[in-house]
């Protein structure tokens, strides 16, 4: 069944200069998550952070820390993104051959795992993965930057991940990423999403907006 509607800003458009006063501040916003953006230049065109910075804005936070793994290999490092403080750790099929081998990992950690799907993968790749993930994270931008548009085609996606998801009986968090404002994240929760990933919608125009800018995409 969808949940209730969840938002969870991407650290990506914060100040980078200034991450803990910025996490602090979406936190008494109204956030749900954190969601934080790890790229590493070769998945995906662009370079992010790694554990350390996971690690250093963890105390800033109680919030669940969404640690979104847009890296290749990514195995060799779930580990050290579990010891940092993630609390679900979210990984791409295309990304390596063993999808099911890092989802068991995961588990092993004790942590949430989540499984990510880019715009030209289709639902179908959850098949065998669907009973033993806690998380399911709709693409709607090609990964590696924010600011981008929302792919509507990916609408047709979440709606079929819904109804597995449903199928499951289990309570799998449906989360949608990458061009979310109000109008698509209205579109997203009429497809079935209940998390919504938002980097620019949630950070735009400084801390004095935030709560403003989160209440917006609840709907
Ligand atoms: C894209 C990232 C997203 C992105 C969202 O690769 O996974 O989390 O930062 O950014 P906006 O909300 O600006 O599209
Ligand atoms: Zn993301």
């Amino acid at each position: 069944m969808q949940g209730i509607v969840r938002v969870a800003p991407s650290i990506l458009s914060a100040d980078f200069a200034n991450l803990g006063a910025e996490i602090r501040a979406i936190e008494a916003a109204g956030a749900d998550y954190v969601h934080v953006d790890v790229m590493d230049g070769h998945f995906v065109p662009n370079l992010t952070i790694g554990p350390m910075v996971v690690k250093a804005i963890r105390p800033h936070t109680s919030l669940v820390m969404d640690v979104h793994l847009m890296i290749s290999p990514a195995d060799p490092y779930l580990d050290a993104f579990a010891e940092a403080g993630a609390d679900i750790l979210t990984v791409h099929p295309e990304a390596g051959p063993h999808i099911h081998r890092s989802v068991q990992r995961i588990k092993a950690l004790g942590k949430k795992a989540g499984v990510s799907l880019n715009p030209g993968t289709p639902a179908k790749m959850l098949d065998y993965l669907i009973d033993d993930i806690d998380l399911v994270l709709v693409m709607s931008v090609n990964p590696g930057f924010g600011g981008q548009s929302f792919i509507t085609s990916q609408l047709k996606k979440i709606e079929a991940i819904r109804k597995m998801i449903d199928k499951t009986g289990r309570a799998i968090d449906l989360e949608v990423d990458g061009g979310i404002d109000a109008v698509t994240a209205k579109a997203a929760i009429a497809a079935g999403a209940d998390v919504l990933v938002a980097g620019t919608a949630s950070f735009k125009g400084g801390a004095a907006h935030y709560a403003a800018n989160i209440a917006a995409l609840r709907g």
